[in-house]
């Protein structure tokens, strides 16, 4: 998501011994770029005062911004590269924040939860906003603290002691980069939920949200740990829990080349963005639930009440985006009871569809940009459909021409071939789903809660095929070779099919199909011929209403016609075994949320066949990220 970079150096008769901070910053931010990022911007401490600049777009406006107004050379200096969330991509929520009368400086990565109460709790002390963001809230809040909680403190040590007290105060993810005038020498930063390295220099000390942020000037880091907090100057590096009690962190050397640095050590976007996944629907579903279990999705701004006449809903998407929205039809329709269609966008607007008032149409789409999706939600609205966008990029086209939106969160999204967008949308859509459900009760709150404690696990899950994925590339690049790969599966292993086959076709240019597992004998098994791999989704044994058996005698269909089997299966289900040539587990879950899981096998299992192949995963051949043509 958001790249973050501070430094201190040395500093001698007032002038810089070692580096400029805002030459370190600028680079650090040019070398964090692929991260993603719609706005930047630095501040320097300078002779008892802060100095900023911040410009919306890209770094070079930035530094055209510097350009025309310089900063002044200095040693102590923080920068942030922005991926909007809360707040449109503009100059005024660009990063850093200002308070404390322009004294205090604040960047930061993440969400925070509970903003908004801190935010009129500040209010009522007579603290006002510039921007939208949640971060100028923390940073107000660390200014309360500072200027009023310890007015009696020593300048030594307060600007650390007052974000000890204010993240104490905070909840969701942050990554907090703040530096003070009455401080020059001293760059403080916390960490909860996201990433936070510290670069360790001669004279000199860098923090950055990953060892990009830095590792042009040291291969010496030191990762934090949850609920840290780290204060640099040019020579210490001091790192505490919330409460002052001395801790540790992990210091390691970073061996990677510049180049595999920026895409965290792994060796492609689209391998980072598969392992970006556990994240990425964590922080999707951050903050849209309150303790009770109750869904509180305050962003997605349509009057409730009209959202309980809805009596059918479309889902308009392409590729990637439209098997995300087949997922979610299966949810929606079970816990809202409206029916649902999902629809190509290219396809909707030429087929002169029944729309209304109560007809809402919900737009999948990770660029916001795709062209065919785009025209199909502006010609829904014509017809007078209430419109709500999908989307993880911030401030887009298709969400600007939305009656709502409701972002996932998953970062940017380099690779061409979508992953981690793709369970965003999904929990996205589950969690729009409960949520209509709710406002016209549907389903008993008990039951929202309790799928929402098990939408809370899946990143774990994810986390743990993740880590026992090695025998799957072994398979994978057994198979490089292979002229065609067909996929099945039922229910919502349908579109997890489509979506498996989909990767295959984009990054490894082998024929690949899905199918419903139901249709084989309806055609398709005709494809089956002796050593063709089939991949096999297979849904849980458990429940009484199971397709398990349905699913394993198609299995045993195209295993009797000279198939190879390879099964996606839930962990424990021993009867696939007998059928299978091979089985790859996945941890267990309620039906409805499988997708989340049963996905991850068959994007790595892509990823590795078209590396093996030499392809380039990320910048697949005759494909765009995002496709703004019809
Ligand atoms: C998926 O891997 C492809 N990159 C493609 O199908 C993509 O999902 C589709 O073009 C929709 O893009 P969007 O989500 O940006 O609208």
């Amino acid at each position: 998501m958001c790249g973050i970079v501070g430094y201190v150096g040395r500093s001698v008769d007032g002038g810089i011994a070692g580096h400029s901070a805002l030459d370190v910053v600028l680079e650090g931010l040019r070398r964090l770029e692929y991260r993603g990022y719609d706005s930047a911007g630095v501040a320097v401490v300078s002779k008892g005062a802060i100095e900023s600049r911040k410009k919306s777009g890209k770094l070079s406006n930035l530094i055209a911004e510097l350009e025309a107004h310089p900063l002044p050379e200095t040693v102590t200096g923080i920068g942030h590269t922005r991926w909007a969330t809360h707040g449109g991509p503009t100059d005024r929520n660009a990063h850093p924040h200002l308070a404390d009368g322009g004294k205090l400086a604040v960047i930061h990565n993440g969400i925070i939860e509970n903003f908004a109460e801190l935010k009129l709790e500040l209010l009522d002390k007579g603290v006002t906003f510039l921007s939208e963001t949640d971060t100028e809230v923390a940073a107000a809040l660390l200014a309360d603290i500072y200027r009023n909680k310890l007015a009696g403190d020593t300048a030594d040590g307060r600007l650390t002691r007052a974000m000890e007290l204010a993240c104490q105060r905070l909840e969701g993810a942050f990554t907090l980069l703040a530096v003070h005038a009455d401080q020059p020498d001293v760059v403080v930063a916390a960490r909860r939920n996201s990433p936070l390295v510290v670069g360790l220099g001669e004279g000199e000390n860098f923090l950055g949200s990953d060892v990009s942020g830095f590792i042009d000037y040291t291969r010496r880091a030191v990762e934090l740990g949850q609920d840290q907090i780290v204060t640099i100057t040019a020579d210490t590096v001091e790192i505490t829990d919330f409460f002052g009690n001395p801790a540790a962190g992990k210091e390691y050397h970073v061996d990677w080349d510049p180049a595999s640095a920026e895409k965290g050590g792994f060796s492609s976007f689209m391998e980072k963005e598969i392992h970006d996944q556990p994240d990425a629907v964590a922080q999707t579903l951050m903050g849209r639930s309150d303790i009770n279990g109750r869904l509180t999705l305050d962003e997605l701004r349509i009057d409730p009440e009209l959202l309980k006449q809805v009596n059918k809903i479309i889902v308009l998407a392409c590729g990637t985006a439209a098997y995300a929205g087949m997922v979610a039809k299966y949810a929606i329709e079970n816990w809202c009871r409206i029916p649902t269609e999902v629809e190509l966008a290219h396809e909707f607007r030429y087929r002169d569809p029944i729309l209304d008032a109560n007809t809402l149409v919900v737009s999948i789409s990770q660029s916001g940009e795709t062209m065919d999706t785009l025209m199909a939600v502006r010609y829904a609205r014509e017809q007078g459909a209430k419109t709500i966008s999908i989307c993880n990029t911030n401030g887009s086209t298709i969400p600007r021409e939305s009656d709502a939106v409701l972002y996932t969160h998953a970062g940017p999204e380099i690779a061409v071939a979508s992953t981690k967008a793709f369970l965003a949308q999904i929990t996205a859509a589950y969690l729009l789903g409960l949520y209509l459900a709710q406002l016209r009760g549907n389903i008993f709150s008990g039951q929202i809660k309790d799928v929402l404690a098990d939408l809370n696990k899946i990143p774990a899950k994810i986390q743990k095929i993740l880590d026992n994925a090695e025998p799957l590339r072994e398979l994978a690049r057994s198979m490089a070779n292979e002229k065609s790969v067909l996929f099945l599966g039922r229910h919502v292993g349908y579109p997890v099919a489509l979506e498996g086959a989909l990767k295959l076709k984009e990054i490894a240019y082998i024929h690949a199909e899905g199918f419903a597992a139901g249709e084989l004998k309806h055609g398709p098994i005709a494809l089956i011929d002796d050593g063709q791999p089939v991949f096999v989704v297979v849904p849980s044994p458990r429940g009484r209403d199971s397709l398990h058996a349905k699913v394993v005698s198609n299995i045993q269909e195209v295993r009797a016609r000279g198939a190879r089997t390879l099964v996606i299966a839930e962990e424990g289900d021993e009867a696939v075994k007998a059928y299978a040539e091979y089985v790859f587990y996945v941890p267990e879950t309620p039906t409805l949320l499988m997708p989340l899981l049963n996905t991850v096998p068959l994007q790595i299992f892509a990823a590795e066949l078209a590396a093996a192949k030499g392809y380039d995963v990320d910048q697949p051949r005759n494909l765009a990220k995002s496709v703004t043509v019809e």
